[in-house]
């Protein structure tokens, strides 16, 4: 216990830790928790699953405890999920406090969240987008004097990935006090160092974990070469095999777009397996049901996009599968992170095709390791790969029979409203946009033709003279 005590922080605090099983501060929160204590910006890049939630959340709590008032500290982070699980973890850690928190994401209800504002919670966790909606729409709040800004997962904030946040992100900082600390926490930081930085304005204390490796060493990281038509077979062998012989397994399963993963569920459940989807085009309310139940292990089996990549903490997942290899290794490296957490151990397995190898090879540098093959008996593979194939095209035909596309449209068209654009008028830009570049094309083609054709009139007209030439040499010598 002296680990804490010497950290800084009260017997409360510390008694709180330690009914959480937290008794000896990790690295992380070894370095961290004290430059947080003594007022400096922070940035912390420690691998997954390390502690890096209780090392903000502690030293906040703890300058809560000395000087309580309300809006004290703004959390920001990427997903939905992750607010909520941050949330448990000041609920928890603060309840000697009284600590009044405040969720503040998407897909829930804005009048009910403005209340809660208003009434001026401790502790306001929140994704970018739904935040900034509420500064840009109500002046019954006010975030002026908060005292932390905390952005998790800081690097995917500021990347301009397909869910870009950097626009909102600047109407928060914009509403933010400049006098602030700013607390900066991800896997994977170093890549987005210089824009951190100027958020982290006032001489950040910078701690990384020194490790060879980037990914966590109690993590045993596979891959099986496949072909792309064999993938599903492959899946279901995996997942048979994993069940057969270890019944309380959780396993976590990445794809990359909410079709598959719904593809995916749908398929997996006709073999009946006990399987749950979490994507971004379901609602919010069934994303928090699926999540639950395997939270609390009733389904064994949960099928992701890369919406649950992040930050989830789920203590129970000892596989994860990536049935497509991420396009980039930072992605995967928070992918695998989600097994093997707090020093546990974990399997992280890898479905690659022979067109993903260079991802492979990249992901490799990126985490300076070699990831192992995973042996699998291919003829057991193949005796289930017809009725997978075929399960797997139902099940498509189902999903294509119902409004899961139009919806998909839907929306689209909604995001577009929600940034101040006219659906119809972009759809009509994209079309011309689209006959430009059709336009662009075939002139290219025309000019690369006609540049053909006189290339080959001329190596003919070359060709021509040396005929000639060589016909007047013979009828020459002939002479
Ligand atoms: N000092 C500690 N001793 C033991 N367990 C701890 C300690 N600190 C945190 N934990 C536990 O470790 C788990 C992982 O912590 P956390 O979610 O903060 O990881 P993280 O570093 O944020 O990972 P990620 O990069 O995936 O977000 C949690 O269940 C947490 O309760
Ligand atoms: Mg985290």
């Amino acid at each position: 216990m002296e680990g804490f005590a010497k950290l800084g922080l009260s017997s409360w605090i510390i008694e709180q830790c330690k009914q959480l099983g937290i008794c000896k501060p990790s690295p992380v929160q070894e370095n961290c928790i004290p430059a947080i204590m003594e007022g400096r910006d922070c940035m912390g890049c420690a691998k997954t699953g390390s502690g890096k939630t209780a090392a903000f959340v502690l030293p906040i709590l703890q300058k809560l405890s000395e000087d309580p008032f309300g809006i004290f500290c703004l959390v920001i982070t990427p997903t939905r999920e992750l607010a909520y699980q941050i949330a448990e973890q000041f609920r928890v850690l603060g309840k000697p406090l009284g600590l009044k928190d405040c969720i503040i994401v998407g897909g829930m209800d804005m009048v009910a969240q403005a209340v809660e504002l208003s009434r001026k919670p401790h502790i306001v966790i929140a994704t970018p987008g739904r935040l900034a909606d509420h500064i840009r729409s109500s002046n019954t709040f006010s975030i002026k004097k908060i005292r932390f800004l905390v952005l998790d997962e800081a690097d995917r904030l500021l990347e301009q990935g397909c869910t870009d946040f950097t626009k909102d992100l600047q109407v928060i900082l914009g509403a933010v006090p400049a006098q602030r600390q700013t607390l900066l926490f991800s896997a994977t930081l170093t890549d987005t160092l210089q824009e951190l930085k100027s958020i982290a304005m006032n001489k950040p204390f910078f701690w990384e974990s020194t490790s060879e490796v980037r990914t966590v060493e109690q993590l045993d990281q596979r891959y099986i070469l496949v072909p792309e038509k064999v993938k599903d077979a492959y899946l279901v062998h995996l997942l048979k095999k994993f069940q057969e012989a270890h019944e309380d397994w959780c396993i976590m399963i990445f794809t990359n777009t909410c079709k598959n993963c719904q593809i995916l569920n749908m398929m997996l459940r006709q073999f009946d397996f006990q399987s749950v989807a979490l994507h971004s085009m379901m609602k919010q309310k069934q994303r928090f049901a699926a999540l639950a139940k395997f939270k609390s292990s009733i389904y064994k089996i949960l099928i992701a996009t890369d919406v649950a990549s992040r930050g989830l903490d789920i203590p129970t997942v000892q596989v994860v599968i990536n049935h497509n290899t991420p396009g980039l290794p930072k992605i995967y490296i928070h992918r695998v992170g989600r097994t093997a957490r707090a020093g546990r151990h974990g399997l992280a397995i890898t479905l690659v095709t022979q067109y993903d190898i260079h991802l492979v090879h990249a992901v490799e540098q990126q985490i300076n390791m070699k990831l192992k093959e995973y042996s699998v008996k291919e003829s057991e593979v193949l005796k289930i790969l017809t009725p997978v194939n075929v399960t797997r095209r139902e099940c498509e035909i189902k999903l294509e029979c119902t409004d899961f596309d139009e919806k998909k449209e839907i929306n689209k068209r909604k995001q577009l409203i929600l940034e101040g654009k006219d659906p119809d008028l972009e759809a009509k830009r994209k079309a011309e946009l689209e006959k430009i570049k059709k336009q662009k094309k075939k002139f290219k083609e025309h000019i690369q033709e006609t540049m053909q054709k006189k290339k080959d009139s001329v190596v003919r007209r070359k060709q021509k003279k040396n005929r000639l030439r060589q016909e007047k040499k013979a009828a020459k010598s002939q002479q």
